[in-house]
């Protein structure tokens, strides 16, 4: 176990910015992760997964460490679940396919989101319909200042749309070294929202399974979201807006093609995609910052941008929406 010094984090996130890292080791346990804290004093380190939801404006002086605690469990069953735990340094999809291949139902709807299963509670990920919560059984974090392991289970995590307790009172005091879910043992499908169910036609599925609602999940992303490996980006830059109904009202009056969808009580959820659109973003790009011309609300890196350049974009775009709308986007990708 080793700190390695003055490290390019450009290969350790999504935006492929080149920010350098004063100190940067990875873990592979709990121990390492204890020594490694004591090693550097008691600053608040940057905890890295996958690096596809931040936006890195700065060099850091302070410890990165990237979370590499590996493992997939069952570590329980009963009538109708399995419970398994999988390492908070697994990767997301990684986890997913081992879900489908072993007839664990439930996280099919969040094929594909990049990153570590360790960050998935941090914003409660969410795609298709479904959100992280709705799986989700407990996770154990490293209190960093205490140094001890905590249990969380599904209620101590305040899950809200993009949100939890992690990103809010609890911001940068722990360290999620495992997450356990509760997946079914028999399918419940949810394919209602958006394409899946036109997707799942175009492929021909007459019998359906957890597999193929991922394949369709899968082709319906690979259609619309940059691959960070070939575009720089963190997937939405901003949350989607909820606005009073009344609000909604007065804007559909004045902007009649405006998206939003109604979650039943008295806040209407605008496709913040669309109104980005309708400030003429969408294909924009000056130098090597743009917003994607296949979908508004993804802010890409073209090779040479840096975070302060992509910062200043989504600033941009922020005020103009206000001023044409009059509705406040709030960013989703975490400044660091
Ligand atoms: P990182 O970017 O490494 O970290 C994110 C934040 O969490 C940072 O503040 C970091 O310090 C903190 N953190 C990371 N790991 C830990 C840990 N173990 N303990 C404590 N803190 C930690 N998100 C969605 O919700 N839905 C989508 O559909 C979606 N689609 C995407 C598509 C693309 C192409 C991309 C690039 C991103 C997309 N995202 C989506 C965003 C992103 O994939 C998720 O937010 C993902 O959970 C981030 O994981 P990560 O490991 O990369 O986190
Ligand atoms: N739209 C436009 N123009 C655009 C983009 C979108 O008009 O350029 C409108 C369209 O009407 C479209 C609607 O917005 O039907 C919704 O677009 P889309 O289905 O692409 O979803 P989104 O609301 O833009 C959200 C999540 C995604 C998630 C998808 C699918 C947020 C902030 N984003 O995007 O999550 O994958 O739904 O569930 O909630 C992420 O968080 O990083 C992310 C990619």
């Amino acid at each position: 176990m080793q700190i390695q010094e003055n490290i390019s984090l450009k290969p350790y996130n999504t935006f492929g910015i080149n920010a350098t890292a004063k100190h940067f080791a990875p873990f592979a346990d709990v121990d390492q992760l204890n020594q490694l804290l004591d090693l550097k004093g008691t600053g608040s380190p940057l905890i890295l997964g996958g690096g596809s939801n931040m936006l890195l404006t700065r060099d850091l002086d302070t410890l990165v460490l990237k979370n590499e605690i590996t493992g997939i469990t069952i570590t329980g069953e009963d009538e109708n679940h399995f419970y398994v735990t999988a390492g908070g340094g697994e990767n997301w999809h990684k986890f997913v396919l081992h879900c489908i291949d072993h007839g664990y139902a439930g996280a099919e709807n969040l094929s594909l989101i990049p990153g570590s299963v360790g960050a998935s509670p941090m914003q409660n990920i969410g795609a298709y319909g479904m959100e992280l919560k709705d799986i989700f059984y407990q996770l154990e974090a490293f209190h960093i200042a205490d140094r001890q392991l905590v249990h969380f289970k599904l209620n101590d995590c305040r899950f809200g749309y993009r949100d939890s307790v992690f990103k809010g009172k609890y911001k940068n005091q722990f360290v999620i070294t495992s997450v356990t879910f509760r997946l079914l043992k028999t399918p419940k499908f949810n394919i209602t929202y958006g394409a899946i169910q036109q997707e799942l036609n175009a492929m021909n599925i007459n019998d359906l399974s957890i597999r193929a609602v991922s394949q369709a999940v899968i082709n319906i992303r690979r259609s619309k979201l940059p691959d960070p490996n070939v575009i720089g980006n963190a997937g939405s830059f901003f949350k989607n807006p909820s606005v009073p109904t009344e609000q909604f009202e007065v804007l559909k009056r004045n902007f009649p093609g405006i998206v939003g969808f109604s979650n039943g009580s008295n806040y209407v959820k605008l496709a913040a995609g669309w109104l980005i659109e309708q400030c003429g973003w969408k294909g924009y790009r000056k130098d090597d910052a743009g917003c994607y011309d296949k979908q508004a609300l993804v802010l890409v890196n073209y090779g040479g941008a840096s975070g302060t350049d992509i910062l200043a974009l989504s600033t941009e775009i922020m005020h103009s929406v206000e001023k044409k709308f009059g509705v406040l986007l709030e960013r989703e990708v975490n400044i660091i």
